[in-house]
């Protein structure tokens, strides 16, 4: 297939357009810049212009194309923030989506798939999930838009057709993401503090495994098609468990425990609410797949390895 990835240039994105190459596919990026483009070249992909905020640019873009993918995303880097320094993210996940879907119900595409996020589960009070569960009725203001987002393809595949298929990710980490390598520098330094008793689950999945999923989406997509499906590593654990199983692999520190009320003054209420919602992803619907790295352990051996 012609694949059109929006975000290939990104950490998902890259390994992906890897993995379809390699797996015969034919790859084609959105490249905002030379050096993306140059990128994309080098890989052996084809790079496009546009904008994800102009409806006839991305129909141009994604000309002569089988599938979309929308995996871009701007995650603000710092910690404390507020609604304005989601804008863009927000921006890409409704307004990217609304003009990404038009192009594949343009093109008639055979698959359009969207990238979204476990978070929207809300607090599950630590029950087990899987990807019938209803989302949570209020989201805190970083996830308000991923919701609005889902929502759209849902509505465009319901009315128009869309032959969508939502993947819901766990917190990605990997050897090359700077928000892992700060953590476990943060760890190192036994300056990564557990909020409250940390008992709450963390669900996550390794970049490669991430990117393996969507190509076995996009290999599957027949029988994957008009759902969402959670993507994780199938065995959360426990905040502290994660972060003093990193303490132990990385000679660092005894961590310490925040205050819940401290951490809210330090780091807002939102992400407080995000990294404290306790849920456990443990069904797998991509029947065949399965992540090289089964746990946050093996994971995070790998990953510290390389950095
Ligand atoms: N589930 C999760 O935990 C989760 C979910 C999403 C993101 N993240 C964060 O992101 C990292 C994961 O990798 P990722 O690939 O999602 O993010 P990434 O490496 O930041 O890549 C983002 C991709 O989106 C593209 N993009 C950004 N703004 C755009 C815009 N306005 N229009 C079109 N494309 C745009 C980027 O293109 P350019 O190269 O042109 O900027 C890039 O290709 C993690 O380290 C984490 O910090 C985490």
């Amino acid at each position: 297939m012609k694949v059109f990835i929006a975000g290939a240039t990104g950490l998902l994105g890259k390994r992906v357009g890897k993995l379809l190459l390699a797996g015969g596919h034919q790859v084609v990026g959105l490249a905002r810049s030379e050096a993306n483009r140059a990128l994309l070249e080098s890989m052996g992909a084809e790079a496009r212009p546009g904008s994800l905020f102009d409806k006839n640019e991305m129909i141009a873009a994604t000309e002569g194309c089988d599938a979309i993918l929308h995996l871009a995303t701007k995650i603000p880097p710092k910690t404390r923030t507020t609604p304005k320094d989601w804008r863009e993210n927000d921006r890409i996940r409704t307004e990217g989506a609304d003009n990404l879907t038009g192009a594949a119900l343009h093109h008639k595409v055979g698959l359009y798939l969207q990238q979204s996020i476990l978070f929207i589960y809300g607090d599950q009070q630590g029950r087990v999930i899987n990807s019938q569960t209803p989302l949570a009725k209020r989201q805190p203001f970083p996830l308000r838009s991923a919701v609005a987002m889902e929502n759209i393809v849902n509505e465009k595949a319901r009315e128009q057709g869309l032959p969508a298929i939502t993947l819901r990710f766990a917190g990605f980490y990997g050897p090359d993401s700077a928000q892992t390598q700060g953590m476990i520098q943060a760890v190192r330094k036994g300056k990564m503090p557990i909020i409250g008793r940390g008992d709450y689950y963390y669900n996550l999945i390794h970049l490669d495994d991430a990117a393996s999923a969507v190509a076995f989406a996009v290999d599957n997509h027949e029988s994957l098609m008009h759902q969402a499906h959670n993507v994780s590593d199938f065995h959360p654990a426990t905040f502290a468990g994660v972060i003093r199983y990193l303490a132990e692999l990385t000679g660092g520190k005894k961590p310490g425990h925040f205050p819940a009320w401290l951490a809210r003054l330090f780091l807002g209420g939102a992400l407080v609410e995000v990294l404290t919602n306790s849920y456990q992803n443990r069904t797998n619907t991509l029947a065949g797949w399965q992540p090289a790295y089964p746990s946050y352990r093996e994971g995070f051996e790998q990953v510290v390895s390389q950095i």
